[in-house]
């Protein structure tokens, strides 16, 4: 995965920060020191009360810290004016909560309304939004927020906590209450979106494979904010750093590391092609040397056309059209091996068929490319584990 951050320069810096609300004996946030990078997207995670979304309402000040510090772009703003500070930072809360009594239009307006920004730009603004979420401007701009469906409202949400262009975005389980199929399509939207704006995000959710899909790093909390771990999906995934973050990846680590490798990163295998317009013989004589006693064919403009074997050409037909098994399992680099797992589970055929941006053929990756693949993962983290058992040994040795 290409790194999405920007050289690392901290946007949001916490430092010891931590909450006691009133009455309560022990501390909601305790000591949490954390750096969020320019441009980077933050996961966290954790069981239900461990702090999260105490922690967002600190980074923007609806929750007064106990003690500590936050540093905004190399700014102390734990004691600056909080109506100030929230104009630099995007929130959306957990139920999206959009003002009721208000369009969606003048939801999406709020804060650059609040910037005193000049009407007509205020108007650009928020189609430029809603169009940014996937929302034509003129069909919803002027409906209430009850006349919407729950993704939608989720999406007006995201608008509007962008709408006053703020360097930092806070989310807290936008997606939350939305269907797998909605919840897809919103995750996919924000990845794409994010691609464009680049802002700084802290993002929580309860899905470890939300966490996995979105975040360039997670922070997987324990008991009352205690950060277990935070790393990039894949530190997080290939080397748990104690037994309770093994326990909140869950089962499955290894198919879900899969999401994290592009195709791209494994070498397809040549295969033996030939063209659907060759002379039928000289195939059967291909299909017969190969190795996986099959051949692809390809049309004129080298996409992808059929499997053929021996059996296909017995008795030889008089020419190659619709002989064979259709090569409809194709994908493309930016496609991941686990999506190249899910297309052979459900094809037979010889394996998923790489091909270009315009479908020509490029290779072919089969189960032994991933398994050699996944063996290489686990060599890594077997290596990573005795180096750091030595880098243990030797402090233990000098303390
Ligand atoms: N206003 C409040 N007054 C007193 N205690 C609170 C208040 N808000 C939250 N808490 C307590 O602080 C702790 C952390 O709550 P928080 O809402 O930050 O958890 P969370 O990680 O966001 O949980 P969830 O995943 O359920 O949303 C909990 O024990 C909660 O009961
Ligand atoms: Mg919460």
């Amino acid at each position: 995965m290409p790194d999405r951050t920007d050289a690392g320069r901290p946007m949001l810096r916490l430092r010891e920060l931590t909450k006691r609300y009133r009455g309560q004996d022990r501390p909601a946030v305790d000591r949490l020191s954390l750096d969020v990078a320019a441009g980077e997207l933050m996961v966290f995670v954790g069981p239900s009360g461990c702090g999260k979304t105490t922690t967002l309402k600190m980074i923007n000040r609806l929750v007064e810290p106990t003690s500590g510090s936050i540093e905004l772009d190399g700014e102390d703003v734990t004691h600056v004016d909080p109506n100030r500070l929230r104009r630099r930072i995007g929130y959306v809360i957990q139920q999206t909560g959009l003002l009721p009594h208000l369009t969606v239009g003048a939801n999406v307006a709020l804060v650059p309304r609040l910037l005193g920004w000049p009407s007509a730009r205020v108007r650009a603004r928020v189609d430029e939004m809603l169009e940014l979420v996937g929302l034509d401007p003129a069909e919803h701009r002027d409906r209430y927020p009850r006349e919407l469906s729950g993704g939608q409202q989720q999406r007006v949400g995201v608008a509007r906590a962008l709408a006053g262009d703020p360097p930092v975005l806070l989310m807290d389980e936008p997606f939350g209450a939305t269907d797998p199929l909605t919840r897809e399509r919103l995750q996919n939207e924000l990845l794409r979106v994010q691609a464009e704006v680049r802002k700084t995000i802290v993002l929580v959710t309860h899905d470890i494979d939300e966490a996995i899909k979105l975040g360039d790093r997670i922070a997987v909390f324990g008991e009352r904010s205690r950060l277990a771990q935070v790393g990039t999906p894949d530190e997080v995934l290939g080397r748990p750093a104690d037994p309770y973050v093994k326990r909140f990846v869950g089962a499955g680590a290894s198919l879900k590391r899969l999401h994290l490798v592009r195709l791209d990163a494994v070498p397809a295998r040549p295969f033996p092609t030939a063209r659907v317009t060759d002379d039928p013989a000289l195939v059967r004589d291909l299909v017969v040397r190969s190795r996986s006693g099959s051949v692809l064919l390809l049309d004129a403009a080298e996409r992808p056309v059929a499997w053929v074997a021996a059996d296909d050409l017995t008795p030889l037909p008089a020419d190659l059209a619709g002989v064979g098994l259709p090569a409809t399992a194709t994908l493309t680099a930016e496609a991941t091996l686990h999506d190249a797992l899910d297309v052979m589970l459900g094809t037979d055929g010889a394996g998923v068929i790489l091909v270009d941006g315009d479908g020509r053929f490029r290779g072919v990756v089969g189960l032994d490319e991933v398994m050699a693949h996944v063996a290489r993962l686990h060599a890594e983290s077997r290596r990573h584990d005795v180096a750091a058992a030595a880098a243990l040994g030797s402090a233990e040795g000098a303390a």
